[in-house]
């Protein structure tokens, strides 16, 4: 799975920037893990960051967790800077593909992305930011065709299993599928489980500047997508799911967005028909809930000052209740965790025309995995890139700044995820 058929003269397929992150290392490791199973020598990669020191640390643990002391010795090391434009242009030339895991992508990704554009480096990235990923979108989509460079946003857990899974969805359904409500849980072994500090400042940063969303959105200019079919049910804030019997809430991350930016892309380029999205997430019983709306409101009215947003920043397991922390989850934390999207898809089928009545065909769809974050995110990371090394004609025919779903629709990408641990399935 491993094997890569390009051949590049560049002297590395994969470049890991930012390696040196929380959630670098786990990316480090599931790079050196997948490419043993491929004909040895066959992916070339590097690891690169502003710090040699810590790059060393970084290979010297992924050696040991892995048992594999030749990755010390064997691996090439980058060192680059997101203020330094010269160093990341040195890096993105030596690249086919740059993982960048460098983030708040708000105040580092810009540069990362230009200097891939630039130097002729696609460039994947997890930022789960939609301001940042469409404003990529705004100011580089032309350019990146030009480059015929794909630089694609979201390729971790944040938003490939519900942009994907929304694709999936659609290619199971026998007949034209209109719309798609997902159910997100999450469940923790006996140590618990929690989140770094990383992604808890991103979500900070985003929240506290969600007005520059909204006028960035009025800048694309775009016509609302057409409903087919019966219009999606409107949920409330807060309501019980007998979907997946808990009470639930929208879901506050980037996948709404990122599946709208893919829905509008295969409308556009391929006449699909959109598919109309809800995204929600589980939040448990009545005590959760009391947790929650404490947490949400402490949380609305501190990221709107300054100080609020520095005490948040200070004080993460305070006041999230301990679900992001500075130090990050354990192994064995992560061990116990898995993740499941439950997908409630409605349409018609064939024969039945969506603009006459009601959807009479369900279809009920599942993508489940490993600890969210950590572990499936690099596994989605990785396999994103593998699928771009392997699979160049069932890109999109230009490059430009996509979505997961917009790049990987026609590709094997769910395949891949299937064999790695990230499942797909109709119930
Ligand atoms: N999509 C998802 O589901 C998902 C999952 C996990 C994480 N994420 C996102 O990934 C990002 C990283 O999270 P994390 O928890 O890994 O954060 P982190 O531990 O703080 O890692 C940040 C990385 O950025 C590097 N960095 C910071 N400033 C830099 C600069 N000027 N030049 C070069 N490198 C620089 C750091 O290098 P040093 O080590 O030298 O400080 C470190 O390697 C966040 O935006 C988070 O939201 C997304």
């Amino acid at each position: 799975m491993a094997s890569v058929e390009v051949s590049t003269s560049r002297p590395y397929h994969i470049v890991i920037f930012g390696a040196s992150g929380f959630t670098g290392q786990f990316v480090v490791e599931e790079v050196a893990r997948t490419t043993a199973e491929g004909p040895k020598g066959n992916l070339t990669w590097a690891v690169a960051g502003r710090s040699r020191q810590k790059l060393e640390k970084v290979l010297d643990q992924a050696a040991a967790a892995l048992g594999k002391p030749e990755l010390r010795s064997s691996v090439d090391i980058i060192v680059a800077d997101v203020g330094e434009p010269d160093s990341l242009a040195t890096m993105c030339r030596q690249a086919v593909i740059v993982l960048n895991c460098v983030g708040p992508y708000r105040f580092y990704g810009e540069p990362v992305v230009k200097a891939c554009v630039e130097n002729g480096a696609h460039c994947i990235d997890i930022s789960g930011e939609p301001q940042f990923l469409e404003s990529m979108q705004l100011n580089y989509d032309s350019q990146a065709a030009d480059k015929g460079v794909y630089i694609i946003g979201a390729c971790g857990f944040d938003s490939i299993p519900a942009d994907m899974g929304v694709i999936y969805t659609r290619d199971q359904f026998r007949g034209t599928l209109t719309a798609v409500e997902s159910f997100l849980t999450a469940s923790s072994g006996p140590e618990g489980g929690c989140i770094h500090d990383g992604t808890w400042q991103s979500a900070i940063y985003g929240f506290s500047d969600s007005g520059k969303l909204r006028s960035l959105r009025r800048k694309f200019n775009h016509k609302p997508l057409p409903v087919v079919g019966s219009r999606i049910k409107r949920r409330s804030a807060l309501f019980f799911s007998n979907e997946i019997e808990q009470y639930s809430v929208p879901f506050m991350g980037a996948d709404p967005s990122v599946v709208k930016r893919t829905q509008r892309f295969l409308v556009q380029e391929h006449q699909d028909t959109p598919v109309q999205y809800g995204a929600y997430a589980g939040v448990g019983g009545i005590g959760n809930i009391v947790k929650m709306m404490f947490a949400g409101l402490m949380f609305w009215f501190l990221v709107k000052f300054s100080f609020g947003q520095n005490l948040l920043i200070k004080y993460p397991e305070f006041f999230s209740f301990g679900f992001f922390s500075k130090a990050g989850p354990t192994r064995k934390q992560m061990e116990g965790s898995s993740f499941q999207f439950a997908f409630y898809g409605e349409g018609y089928t064939e024969g039945h025309d969506p603009s006459e009545g009601k959807p009479n065909c369900k279809i009920r769809t599942l993508v489940q995995g490993p600890e969210a974050g950590y572990v499936a995110t690099p596994i989605a990371m990785v396999q994103a890139a593998l699928t771009v090394l392997n699979e160049p004609s069932a890109l999109p025919k230009n490059g430009g700044v996509y979505p997961p779903g917009a790049v990987f629709a026609r590709t094997s990408l769910i395949d891949r995820l299937n064999k790695h641990g990230i499942q797909f399935s109709v119930i």
